[in-house]
């Protein structure tokens, strides 16, 4: 595996790689070298074959504790516009293969946000997540007013971004941002993301990339063009070979085999 400074990397299951974040001191917050190597960690393995699900998560204490305040403190409009600042987040949101945030600790401003740009949630009962941008006189710029909007509606979200307040685990959860707390007895979130990135590893790689194109069609399209895309793409599956092999495993009662093409 490569070595980097603010992250480790490694594969806990079959197709599955790991990034943990790595910058303890700073509880994670997302400087600009971090980003920098999370972006390569995360486009290496998206181009990698024999990975095909990615989890992505920090320490107990703080998945991310947000951008690098210290970093941005003294940093002109001139200088954050010319230089689109923080326009390379959104690389995470472009990768073909699904990845699965495992959130314990802090999962503040840019660290909500670094979830919120993964396909999955998964938060453990110490999950911290707040958008506490107006508590240092700004407000989100990785995404957060937006994918949080989506993700637990308008009232919810103009509170969260208006007050600063975090919200727990339990909230995140009842309001559909995450899709489960995993109890410590469990194993830890980690544990559980890893398990579920190995089974969406052991399905059609071709049809996860699709059901997560789709799937992301509708939070970009209209009801109507979503739809239709959904219908092409589900129509453009029959010219794979992993269409025909799902659907003869199962006339033949057997496990399919996938080519993953
Ligand atoms: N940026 C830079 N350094 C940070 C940081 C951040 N976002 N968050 C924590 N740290 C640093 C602290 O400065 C501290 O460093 P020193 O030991 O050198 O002083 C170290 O991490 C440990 O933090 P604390 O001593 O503050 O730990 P705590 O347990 O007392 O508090 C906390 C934890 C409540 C998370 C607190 O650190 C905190 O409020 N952090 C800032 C949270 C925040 O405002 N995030 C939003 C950032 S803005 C943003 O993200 C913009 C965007 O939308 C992209």
């Amino acid at each position: 595996e490569k070595q980097y400074e603010f992250i480790l990397t490694s594969r806990p299951a079959e197709g599955v790689a790991l990034i943990t974040l790595n910058r303890p001191k700073a509880l994670n917050a997302l400087s600009t070298p971090l980003f920098t190597e999370l972006n390569d960690a995360v486009k290496r393995f998206d181009e990698d074959d024999s990975v095909r699900a990615l989890v992505l998560t920090g320490s107990d204490r703080a998945f991310a504790a947000g951008a690098d305040i210290k970093e941005m403190k003294d940093k002109q409009f001139s200088e954050v516009f010319k230089g689109k600042f923080l326009e390379s987040w959104g690389l995470l949101t472009t990768i073909r293969k699904p990845i699965i945030a495992a959130v314990s600790g802090y999962a503040l401003g840019g660290g909500c946000e670094l979830a919120l740009m993964c396909d999955i949630i998964l938060a453990s009962p110490s999950a911290k997540f707040g958008q506490p941008e107006i508590n240092i006189g700004v407000i989100p710029g990785g995404g957060g007013s937006q994918r949080l909007a989506h993700a637990i509606g308008k009232s919810r979200a103009m509170e969260i971004v208006l007050t600063g307040r975090n919200f727990t685990a339990q909230e995140a959860s009842d309001w559909g941002m995450v899709s489960r707390v995993v109890p410590d007895e469990e194993g830890g979130v980690v544990k559980a993301a890893v398990d579920m990135a190995a089974v969406i590893a052991s399905k059609s790689a071709i049809a996860v990339q699709a059901g997560k194109e789709v799937v992301n069609a509708a939070f970009e399209h209209t009801l109507a063009e979503g739809l239709r895309y959904e219908r092409r793409l589900f129509h453009g599956m029959f010219a794979t070979k992993d269409q025909k092999e799902g659907m003869s495993a199962f006339a033949e009662k057997r496990q399919p085999k996938w080519s993953h093409s």
